[in-house]
């Protein structure tokens, strides 16, 4: 896996359909899994069982999230008759930062500690066993931080000396309309918060529905600067790095 040439996969799959990135994933590895948000990247679920009925999937349970994104997720199980696989942090690391620092932190030092023991400590055990992980991550999604996501990367910042794996992001190249346009189209559930005016979702205090015409992050940690708004998961360099 460590001598494919990420850069050129890349570059040949852009011009291709989202599927053929998905075939090119599960040809590398049996173990890709699907890091599913409960949000608009049940896309990536939809468009990975048309190329593969054991499709993997988890999602990061930070004990955060909104009640409509539990129920989204039990509704996305159900949907597609599939297993999501639910991580939790650690209890003692999220006993000691409740019990020092309370449960809204973030708000007063940043999200960053936060998010590290809710979301990158759990994402990081997982990505220590698997073969390859697929985001919903979009170019579209922030200029200040996601403009040049590939469609597949080897993953500098979850290898190991011991273990290396691939990160894919087969929806890099859509857009917002095109998300929404399959979506409709093909008439699949979706997060009940979309209809609130939320667009880009992540965990319940560090989300807010955002104005017409405001960029869709810009309802992610509002009180930080636009280059901040990353949590940990996507913090690798987004360019294309071969082993
Ligand atoms: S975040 O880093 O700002 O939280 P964002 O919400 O844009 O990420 O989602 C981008 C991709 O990251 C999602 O499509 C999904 O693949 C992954 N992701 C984000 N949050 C989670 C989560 N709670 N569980 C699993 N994957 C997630
Ligand atoms: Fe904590 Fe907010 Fe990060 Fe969720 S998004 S893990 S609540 S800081």
């Amino acid at each position: 896996m460590s001598n494919i040439d990420y850069s050129a996969e890349a570059n040949r799959l852009e011009t291709l359909p989202a599927l053929e990135t998905f075939k090119w994933i599960f040809e590398q590895t049996d173990d890709a899994w699907i890091s599913f948000s409960g949000a608009e990247d049940v896309v990536l679920i939809d468009l990975a069982l048309q190329v593969n009925p054991n499709v993997k999937v988890f999602s990061l349970d930070t004990g955060r999230l909104h009640p409509e994104t539990y129920e989204f997720i039990e509704q996305v199980r159900k949907h597609y008759d599939i297993e999501i696989e639910l991580l939790s942090p650690d209890a003692e690391k999220l006993q000691t930062l409740v019990k020092e620092k309370g449960l809204f932190s973030f708000y007063e030092d940043g999200h960053q500690e936060c998010c590290g023991i809710r979301k990158v400590q759990p994402l990081r055990k997982k990505l220590g066993s698997i073969g390859a992980w697929i985001t919903g991550q979009r170019r579209d999604q922030s200029l200040d931080t996601r403009a040049e996501v590939p469609l597949v990367q080897y993953d500098k910042a979850f290898s190991t000396e011991e273990h290396s794996l691939f990160k894919a992001n087969p929806l890099a190249n859509w857009t917002s309309e095109e998300v929404w346009g399959y979506i409709r189209a093909n008439e699949i559930p979706y997060n009940k918060l979309h209809e609130q005016g939320y667009i880009s979702i992540g965990c319940q205090p560090c989300t807010r529905p955002v104005l017409p015409n405001q960029h869709e992050r810009g309802g992610r940690w509002w009180w930080e600067e636009a280059t901040e708004k990353e949590c940990g998961l996507h913090a690798i360099p987004v360019k294309t790095v071969s082993a």
